[in-house]
């Protein structure tokens, strides 16, 4: 027999989630049909490989809403399904904070994302380490079921002293999460579309700071009062500016200490 190893924390939770579920199994009435129903349905979602994609789609949101709501900073919002590691590292421009996720002939309208990365105290925080992805033009993300080459839209950089960055890259556009498994099946059932705003993937990592997964937004997204992820929160929405050719936006960001 293996060795069996404690883990109070899973007794500790598990504990709190039968607790709960018995007054939830009381107010929803389920029935053991729906029971079967449920548990076919979660393995058919296991097996079909989208058990993470159905987690940070519906759940994801609200443990990080519990978690930070009240708390100082910008707030997280999901780390979703398409991150990956081993991003391209990306160099700024000469003398400028700029760096290019793009490819030469990427389609899509280009965007000038600038941002600031400081402390709860407003100072700024150089050589944070930025992460960001999103999908391209074809709402597609790449390394997932973009045609693009593995890595497109993806990278990483460092603020420079005054806690800068600058990213030329296209502007997202809304995309629908994968529809054709469990996961649509159950968007189905709820009658619940499957759009998200179009918004940009960061993630920032500082010494001495806690890492911070967010997402940005951009006001007047059709589908920002409805993000079917709830990842929206209102600091994160900024305003895309038409500068005739090509689009600017900015946001700041602030970090937690560890
Ligand atoms: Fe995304």
């Amino acid at each position: 027999m293996n060795e069996t190893k404690k883990n109070e924390r899973v007794e500790e939770v598990f504990g709190l989630f039968l607790k709960h579920m018995k007054t939830f199994l009381k107010e929803a009435n389920l029935n053991h049909e729906e029971y079967t129903n449920f548990v076919n349905w979660a393995d058919r979602l296991g097996r079909s490989g989208e058990l993470p994609l159905y987690a940070d789609v519906f759940l994801e949101t609200h443990v990080l809403q519990a978690m930070y709501t009240d708390k100082p900073g910008t707030q997280p919002s999901l780390l979703g399904p398409f991150f990956i590691e081993g991003s391209p590292y990306l160099e700024n421009t000469p003398g400028k904070p700029i760096v290019n996720t793009m490819r030469a002939d990427e389609p899509g309208e280009t965007l000038y994302f600038s941002g600031r990365v400081q402390n709860l105290k407003g100072q700024p925080l150089a050589n944070t380490k930025v992460e960001l992805w999103h999908n391209d033009n074809s709402r597609k993300y790449s390394s997932f079921d973009s045609d693009a080459p593995p890595y497109n839209l993806r990278g990483h950089f460092y603020t420079d002293k005054n806690g800068d960055f600058e990213v030329k890259t296209i502007a997202p556009i809304p995309y629908s999460i994968p529809t054709e498994g469990p996961t649509g099946e159950f968007l189905e059932y709820m009658d619940q579309h499957s759009m998200r705003p179009a918004h940009l993937h960061l993630m920032f990592e500082a010494e001495g700071y806690e890492t911070l997964i967010t997402q940005v937004f951009f006001e007047g997204d059709p589908w920002l009062e409805n993000d079917v992820a709830e990842g929206v929160r209102e600091e994160l929405v900024t305003t895309l500016h038409d500068k005739g050719g090509h689009k600017e936006a900015e946001l700041a960001f602030e970090m937690r200490p560890e």
